[in-house]
């Protein structure tokens, strides 16, 4: 819900009052109770006028989120409530659109949150100003910047856990656009008695202690270290660890910090050296030594650590040694050197520490500068930010130089307050042409006079009392100023002429008081001079200024012999006055904007709020004062077109819309409310109110007018949204009777509809069923007449039939009587020839008529054409049995030759082929039945197509009978070779299966035999003529799947050719010409064992065994 209202006005849900001008009625106890009763809700910022007064939460608080920065972007001051963000926005806008130099001014005492609430301002503009590569870098250095000084320039005191021990102002330059450009650090009074001695339960500056932690040992070693911090004298050992502070982590984020701002390497790392020379300086003690003059003299115990230094420094160990016993005075050319004893070689010591230290924090301060200095030289807008310590009181008069110096600082930022806001306020009033009324007010600028008179201010004395010859010391000095400011009624002492505080016992003797705007202030005037006069002797500084250390020897450039100057460096009060004084001139040229850090307790703790603690402090920063300054005039302005917006409601000619002026709106408005003239005042663009009870009561009137307006707005809605129900009811009704009725409607007519039909079907029933009777009736009656009608035409047929039955039965019996009569008379005639002739002629013509019978029957009984049919009718009669066999057998032999009839001269040449097998191997070989039915083809391989037998065609001009694949028997050992068979008209050839070339060639006339098994095999010998030339090599001996075939073609192609029959012998045992010898080829029934295919084996010389399966 809060994220979702929408803020127009710092007075929407206000807590307490958001301004304090507004309070009502002000005093302490109402201003402190309003601060309260808004931490206690967690709202930290209050504004007198445009100051943000910022009460440190000591927590964090969701307030400072990228969403809040927007929120705030671009909004006017008093829309929002009180915040940082606020102020900032105001001036950073007033500075890139009005072109106004601006300078934030943050105070408060130390914990009160000053350094953070200027880091908040720097996130809030970084976040804000221009982006891009270039304006982000210097961002970020101008960021970084914060950690590298925080750890030098920071420590933990009692109060603060991060204490500045510094004051810092730094310029953040903008270019017309309003993006960051660069900027420019001043630092104010180091507190470097610091390095040397810390007060119970504080600690050094953080970077010593980050330093030992965070450092790799390697780097420890190189600035001859040790991580254990007992071993150092300057830290205090109390105190050394801070709660929630990660030293370690924190050196490695301000070694990072140095890198972004632009620190080189070795830079880095020779002020590291520095700091821990500042370090090991602390451990080099003296002890005393007596001479012989009787002068005291100190000595060095351990002159080890002093080794280790001048080797980090690079100065010569007698140098520095003699520089810590020695003191060089020089007058008017004159040298003079004496010893220094203990005490005072501990204070060179020290001094040396202090200033090596000091010399290094301005050193960085300027180097950082460098880094982030503009890098243009075109007009630059500045906005300066100062952090700087807040009026410091300490109880029991522990308040010393230092509290001194700081409360004339913030008298001096008090003066510039009440100016600038008094002139601001005057100058609005002649802009607005307001009369301008006299506002009484308290000026401190008597008390910055007593400070800081030329002449007679209290800085004056102390700087001409350590100028003075002679013996010198702090009780000198308040006994000077009891002379001088004894009559200034801010000044007061025990011991002044003026007898008003003789009796004071709260005034100790060695003490004087000042009355600041902000309170009394005690101070305790031991080490004014000394600190004052912050005196390092000249033989150190030239000690140092003798390092091979580069940044060292820079740091003491007063230690040049060649540059030696003997007037007296000016004091650190003169050299602060000065600065502040610069200071002021700069801050009194911009527009100020200011924020007022308040503590709300010593315990560093949240939400505790300690009235007391916060009661002295609005004291002393004057709060109240700021608060009747700003209401001295007219306590609430505002701009007339918010104002006329805000209160519109109020009257009715300006609600809802006011056409005229926003000016005249507001005269209306006020005139209307009848609001005492003297209450307000008009200027040119604001409405100027005097009281803030006036306000309020604008504010309770326009609480009262809402509240009002909204019962109206209420009220017209509710009557608004009941009426829309209303009519959205009745419509929906008669929508819903509409459909209501046409649905009853429908329902009724529906109802009558199927009435009416299941009246009608049962009429429509009754009349068809009354048609169906009489149809039924009247069909009735036809079939009664038909059936009459059948019977008695029945009746009438039956008695015709009846009598033609019996007319027949008479014409046949008549008939027949007639034919027996006839016969009788016939038979009678014929007796005689009958007896003669009748029984031959009866046989004949009965065997006639039995053998046409008969041949009439066969002819429908005769088998089929085919000449296998072995069919044939069976006899019918004993008689015809020879005439059944010879018709038979005429009947086959004519089928017979109708079936040879219709055959070609080829297929008459096969059958004769196959006669010619059959008769010579019928009954004889065991492998003719299975060559019945294979055809006979002759030219199995075809010899014409295969172009690898070409050459073996062309040598053949004759005509094949016979080309087929053989296996030709070797007879040497019973192995076979494939060969092919060639027959042709004249002669048998042999030739190579592969290559076609002829290997034998047997004129037909040379072959006298062919002999061959009477079983299953297709071997077969070819036998040739004895002496013939085809005979050298002996007869041949082959195997073929188409023996049967092979053979019968042999014989016949040898009959026709020869005239002559060639011999076939059928026998299981033959013999074969080989060459000389002859070999005997015996069949044997062979063993299954080899498969069906049967071998052939060489028994010896003589038998060659084939085994037939
Ligand atoms: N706005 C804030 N929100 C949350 N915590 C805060 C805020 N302001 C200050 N603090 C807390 O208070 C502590 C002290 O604040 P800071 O260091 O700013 O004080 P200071 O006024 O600068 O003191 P000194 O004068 O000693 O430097 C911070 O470390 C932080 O813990
Ligand atoms: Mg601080």
């Amino acid at each position: 819900m809060a994220k979702m209202e929408v803020k127009t006005s710092l007075l929407d849900n206000m807590i307490g009052v958001g301004d304090m001008v507004l309070l009502e009625p002000l005093n302490e106890e109402t201003f402190i109770n309003n601060l309260k009763k808004r931490f206690d809700h967690s709202e930290i910022y209050t504004y007198i006028g445009s100051v943000v007064i910022s009460v440190n939460p000591y927590r964090s608080l969701p307030i400072y989120s990228p969403e809040k920065v927007e929120e705030y972007r671009n909004r006017n001051f008093y829309e929002l409530s009180p915040h940082i963000f606020a102020l900032s926005d105001e001036a950073y806008r007033s500075l890139r659109d009005q072109d106004k130099d601006q300078c934030i001014l943050i105070t408060g005492e130390s914990g009160a949150g000053k350094t953070e609430a200027s880091k908040l301002v720097m996130s809030y503009v970084a976040a804000v100003c221009g982006k891009g590569a270039e304006v982000n870098q210097v961002k970020e250095q101008l960021l970084q910047s914060n950690p590298v000084l925080e750890a030098f320039g920071n420590a933990k005191t009692v109060r603060n856990d991060n204490s500045s021990r510094f004051g810092k102002y730094m310029d953040i330059e903008f270019d017309f656009k309003g993006d960051p450009l660069g900027g420019v650090i001043s630092n104010y009074l180091l507190e470097k008695s610091r390095v040397v001695k810390q007060p119970r339960g504080e600690r050094n500056f953080h970077v010593f202690y980050q330093l030992l932690s965070g450092a790799s040992e390697e780097l420890l070693n190189k600035l001859k270290l040790e991580r254990d911090f007992s071993k150092y004298n300057y830290l205090s050992l109390d105190s050394a660890k801070v709660n929630g502070v990660d030293d370690a982590a924190n050196f490695r984020t301000v070694r990072n910090a140095m890198q972004i701002v632009g620190f080189m390497d070795h830079e880095a790392e020779s002020v590291l050296a520095v700091v821990a020379a500042v370090l090991k300086l602390g451990n080099i003690e003296f002890k005393p030594e007596s001479r012989v003059n009787g002068l005291d003299e100190s000595k060095i115990k351990d002159k080890n650590e002093l080794k280790e230094i001048c080797e980090l420094t690079g100065i010569d160990q007698s140098v520095l040694e003699r520089a810590f016993s020695f003191r060089t005075v020089e007058a008017k050319q004159e040298k003079v050197s004496t010893t220094l004893n203990v005490a005072q070689a501990y204070y060179a010591r020290d001094a040396l520490a202090k200033n090596l230290y000091s010399r290094l924090f301005s050193w960085l301060v300027n180097r950082i500068n460098e880094s982030i200095k503009a890098q243009t030289k075109v007009r630059k807008k500045v906005m300066g930010v100062l952090d700087i310590y807040g009026f410091e009181i300490f109880e029991n008069a522990d308040n010393s130089f230092e509290q001194f110096i700081i409360n004339y600082c913030n008298e001096k930022l008090q003066q510039i307050f009440i100016e600038l806001t008094l002139k601001e306020e005057q100058e609005e009033y002649i802009r607005e042409d307001i009369e301008w009324t006299h506002i009484d007010y308290f000026n401190n600028a008597i008390i910055c006079d007593l400070i800081e008179n030329n002449t007679n201010g209290i800085l004056a004395m102390l700087d001409e009392e350590c100028l003075r010859p002679g013996t010198v010391t702090d009780e000198t000095f308040l006994e000077k100023l009891n002379q001088v400011c004894a009559t200034h009624q801010h000044f007061e002492s025990r011991m002044s002429k003026c007898s008003r505080f003789l009796n004071d016992t709260s005034l100790p003797h060695s003490c004087f008081r000042i009355q600041h705007y902000a309170g009394k202030v005690l101070y305790q005037v031991e080490g004014f001079v000394d600190k004052n006069n912050d005196l390092l002797y000249r033989d150190l500084s030239q000690a140092m200024w003798k390092a091979s250390h580069a940044l060292i020897k820079s740091l003491f450039p007063e230690g040049n012999p060649a540059k030696i100057n003997l007037k007296r460096p000016p004091t650190a009060g003169s050299q602060f006055k000065a600065s502040v004084a610069t200071l002021m001139k700069n801050l009194q040229t911009k527009n100020p904007n200011y924020i007022r850090c308040i503590k709300p307790n010593d315990k560093k703790a949240a939400h505790i709020f300690t009235e007391a603690l916060v009661c002295h402090q609005i004291r002393y920063l004057g709060l109240l004062e700021n608060v009747r300054v700003r209401r001295a005039g007219y306590a609430f302005r505002q701009a007339y077109e918010p104002c006329l917006e805000r209160y519109k409601m109020l009257c009715k000619q300006t609600w809802p819309h006011w056409k005229g002026p926003a000016r005249s709106g507001v005269e209306v408005l006020f005139n209307e409310l009848e609001i005492p003239v003297e209450e307000y005042s008009f200027g040119r663009s604001k409405i100027f109110i005097r009281n803030p009870r006036t306000l309020f009561k604008l504010e309770d009137l326009r609480k009262q007018r809402l509240e009002d307006l909204a019962t109206l707005i209420q009220k017209i809605y509710r009557g608004w949204k009941c009426r829309t129900h209303f009519l959205l009811m009745k419509k929906s009704q008669i929508v819903i009777a509409a459909w209501y009725r046409r649905y009853a409607q429908q329902k009724r007519y529906q109802q009558t509809k199927s009435s009416a039909l299941v009246i009608q079907s049962y009429i429509r029933g009754w009349k068809a069923r009354k048609i169906l009777r009489e149809l039924k009736h009247q069909k009735r009656c036809k079939e009664a007449v038909t059936t009459i009608a059948a019977y008695w035409h029945g009746t009438q047929a039956r008695r015709e039939l009846k009598r033609l039955k019996e007319e027949a039965r008479r014409k046949h019996a008549v008939a027949v009587i007639w034919a027996y009569w006839l016969g009788l008379k016939v038979r009678r005639e014929y007796r005689k020839f009958f007896r003669a002739n009748a029984g031959k002629k009866i046989y004949e013509f009965t065997l006639q008529r039995i053998v046409q019978k008969y041949f009439l029957e066969m002819k429908n009984k005769m088998p089929s054409l085919s000449p296998i049919d072995k069919n044939w009718p069976s006899r019918p009669y004993l008689f015809l049995d020879s005439t059944h066999k010879e018709l038979k057998r005429i009947f086959h032999l004519w089928r017979c030759k109708k079936y040879r009839d219709q055959f070609t001269d080829q297929q008459k040449l096969i059958y004769e082929e196959k006669l010619e097998a059959s008769e010579l191997f019928k009954d004889k070989k065991a492998l003719y039945p299975s060559s019945v039915g294979q055809p006979f083809q002759g030219a199995y391989l075809e010899i014409n197509k295969n172009p690898k037998y070409k050459k073996l065609k062309d040598a053949i001009e004759e005509k094949i009978i016979i080309a087929e694949v053989v296996n030709k028997i070797n007879r040497a050992n019973g192995k076979s070779t494939s060969r092919i068979f060639l027959l042709t008209n004249n002669n048998l050839l042999l030739a190579d299966q592969k290559s076609g070339q002829i290997k034998s060639e047997v004129p037909l006339v040379d072959v006298t035999k062919v002999s061959m098994s009477s079983q299953n095999d297709g071997f077969f010998a070819v036998h040739l003529k004895e002496g013939s030339e085809a005979a050298s090599k002996g007869d041949f001996l082959f195997s073929s799947d188409h023996l049967i075939e092979m053979a019968t073609k042999l014989y016949r192609t040898t009959l026709s050719q020869t005239k002559q029959k060639l011999n076939i012998e059928i026998s299981d045992e033959f013999l074969v010409q080989f060459r000389q010898d002859k070999v005997c080829v015996k069949f044997i029934q062979g063993n299954q064992k080899n498969g069906s295919v049967p071998t052939c084996k060489r028994k010896n010389n003589r038998l060659l065994e084939v085994a037939v399966p």
